[in-house]
């Protein structure tokens, strides 16, 4: 494969989601010029974008394209014109059914506290300074797909409204194995959640994250604890925590939680992986886990820093470019050691930023860095 074959579709969306992108754009083209790396970068639409010119949240054409390239990045969907659509037309369903049809069945979700800025976090310092934990949360099953599904009216003329929570043993084993492989690169401890004193999906959850642990991750310190236990947990002691693992519903509620304990939403990067498959080639897409904040698009406001970080991770595990990865992880260090910051982090005696401003100081950083 040579190194133009590097294969990556762009899908800016709604809101924020252009204007943060282009600061990536910034980057690659940087990285070209300056580390010798290309790319192949196409652009399509998804959310409501996607909406106002296909009249779909996510084309066929542009569906085909995400399960051709090698890694997608995204960088949000939604936005007040869009809401009152009914649900199978809505901005989110573009991205769900990326989800889905790539089959990205890990989503890998950083919560980390960037020492510069653990003074932004709700928590005190001490409990997140320091702060690195890896959310892996099943992303292609669970109540977000299970069927039966549906409102019904009832005879009576009220309503019922039904979702269904399912799992099976090799989804439950395939994620697991995700997370037992991280934690071995980590500290080596990987905490599963779910609700198995009342669910039974969730006692399935523990009892085959607990074989394929007996099976073929006996090295790593694995334990259980009941989802909302784990909620708690996670403001009380944050840092006791590798690698957490749990489900789609659990993983959404349990990574906006971590999220919010780094003080910098607008700072965080997520991966959503699919198999392996028999080129070695795995299915991938990059989003920050901020929304399209329409209140601020269009405004050169928005922190880029979590869509620069979502590449980084492309980087990382799509092109298995490691250093250049850190390079960049290094470089957005720099600029925040700096007190540049966005309205989103900004603190007392820090320089407030504009979104291109943030990609300017990145990249001197990256060159400083290559110097
Ligand atoms: C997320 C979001 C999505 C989800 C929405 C936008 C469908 O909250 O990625 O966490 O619930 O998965
Ligand atoms: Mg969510």
């Amino acid at each position: 494969m040579t190194k133009a074959n590097k294969t990556l579709l762009m899908l800016p969306g709604d809101g924020i989601g252009p204007e943060v992108m282009e600061e990536v754009r910034r980057v690659i083209a940087w990285l070209e010029k300056r580390r010798g790396v290309t790319f192949a970068v196409t652009e399509d639409l998804v959310g409501g974008a996607a909406i106002d010119r296909h009249g779909a949240p996510l084309a066929d054409e542009t569906m085909a394209k995400a399960l051709e390239v090698d890694a997608v990045l995204l960088g949000a969907v939604g936005g007040p014109k869009w809401d009152n659509l009914d649900f199978a037309r809505k901005p989110e369903r573009g991205l769900l059914r990326l989800r889905k049809e790539m089959e990205l069945y890990a989503n890998l979700r950083p919560a980390i506290c960037f020492a510069a800025l653990a003074d932004a976090s709700t928590l005190k310092r001490e409990l997140v300074e320091g702060l690195d934990i890896m959310i892996v949360r099943e992303l292609t099953g669970g109540v977000y797909f299970g069927t039966p599904r549906g409102i019904e009216t009832l005879p009576d003329g009220t309503r019922r409204g039904v979702n269904t929570q399912v799992y099976t043993t090799p989804e439950i084993r395939r994620v697991a194995a995700v997370a037992f492989e991280l934690a071995a690169k980590r500290q080596g401890r990987v905490t599963s959640c779910e609700k198995a004193n009342v669910m039974e999906s969730g006692v399935l959850w523990r009892e085959e994250v607990q074989k394929l642990h007996d099976e073929r991750y006996k090295d790593i310190a694995l334990s259980h604890m009941y989802a909302d236990n784990c909620a708690m947990q996670l403001v009380r002691n944050p840092k006791q925590f590798d690698v957490i693992v749990t489900d789609n519903l659990f993983g959404d509620i349990l990574s906006d939680e971590a999220a919010m304990l780094t003080g910098s939403l607008g700072m965080l990067p997520s991966a959503s992986l699919g198999a392996v498959d028999a080129s070695g080639r795995r299915r991938a897409l990059y989003e920050p886990v901020h929304g399209s904040a329409p209140d601020i698009a269009g405004h050169n406001a928005a922190n880029p820093i979590a869509t620069i970080l979502s590449f980084a991770m492309a980087l990382r595990y799509s092109f298995d470019l490691e250093e250049e990865a850190q390079r960049i992880e290094t470089a957005v260090k720099d600029v925040l050691a700096k007190g540049m910051r966005t309205a989103d982090i900004m603190q007392k005696g820090a320089a407030r930023v504009s979104t291109s401003v943030m990609g300017d100081s990145i990249l001197l950083a990256l060159d400083r860095l290559a110097a």
